[in-house]
């Protein structure tokens, strides 16, 4: 589908503007891994330091995501492939805001993560792979879901009836089975700070 008859307004107030004003970089921090391996814990603790770092700062994640924007969305493949689509425009428009966006989703297809790379330069995507495997992130089961999916209960559950690809070429590969959130962050900090996103000093 296409809008056709539409002119865009070039904003005076540019991105570079903001990103002075902020004094740091915008881009976009995609987190994907399998649901319970630490995305949104790892990306809120991330948004906490850069906050106190006094960075502008946003967390995407299903429960702020899948209720509103894309409440019409199942967990269909095609549904799947829309949810990542809107998110990473969303993304799009967030890092010419000036902001640092972080997105928390499983975004289990490689295509549609390549995407949204495709859709921003190339120092505007960060990749971040939360790497546990399924046997932790199911023993741990926050939710509830994966004993439910196991039972029947829940159809294409990632992991369990749906696939997940993941990353070949991540920016950063997070074990978030093995190290502690703290230090997860820690190194998640760094990447950026080595990136010249942001500084601490
Ligand atoms: S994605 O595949 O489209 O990227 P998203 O990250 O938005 O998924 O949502 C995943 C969350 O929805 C999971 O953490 C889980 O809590 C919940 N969920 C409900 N049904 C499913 C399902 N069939 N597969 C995966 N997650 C599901």
């Amino acid at each position: 589908m296409h809008s056709s008859n539409t002119v865009q307004h070039r904003a005076t107030v540019s991105r570079s503007r903001r990103e002075q004003q902020n004094k740091h970089r915008s881009v976009i921090i995609w987190y994907t891994g399998l649901s319970g391996s630490g995305k949104s814990t790892v990306a809120h603790a991330v948004e906490e330091k850069l906050h106190l770092a006094g960075c502008r700062t946003f967390v995407f994640d299903g429960d702020n995501v899948r209720h509103g924007l894309c409440a019409n969305l199942s967990f269909s493949e095609d549904d799947r492939h829309e949810n990542i689509r809107r998110i990473g425009e969303m993304a799009k428009l967030f890092i010419e805001a000036g902001v640092i966006a972080m997105t928390a989703f499983i975004s289990p297809f490689r295509a549609d993560r390549e995407g949204v790379r495709a859709l921003v330069s190339e120092n505007d995507f960060i990749e971040i792979y939360c790497d546990s495997p399924l046997e932790i992130c199911e023993e741990r089961d926050v939710k509830g879901l994966y004993k439910r999916a196991r039972a029947g209960e829940i159809k294409n559950y990632t992991g369990i009836s749906s696939p997940y690809e993941a990353p070949e070429n991540p920016d950063l590969i997070l074990d978030t089975a093995g190290d502690s959130v703290e230090t997860n962050v820690g190194k998640v900090l760094n990447f950026l700070e080595e990136r010249h996103i942001f500084s601490r000093k």
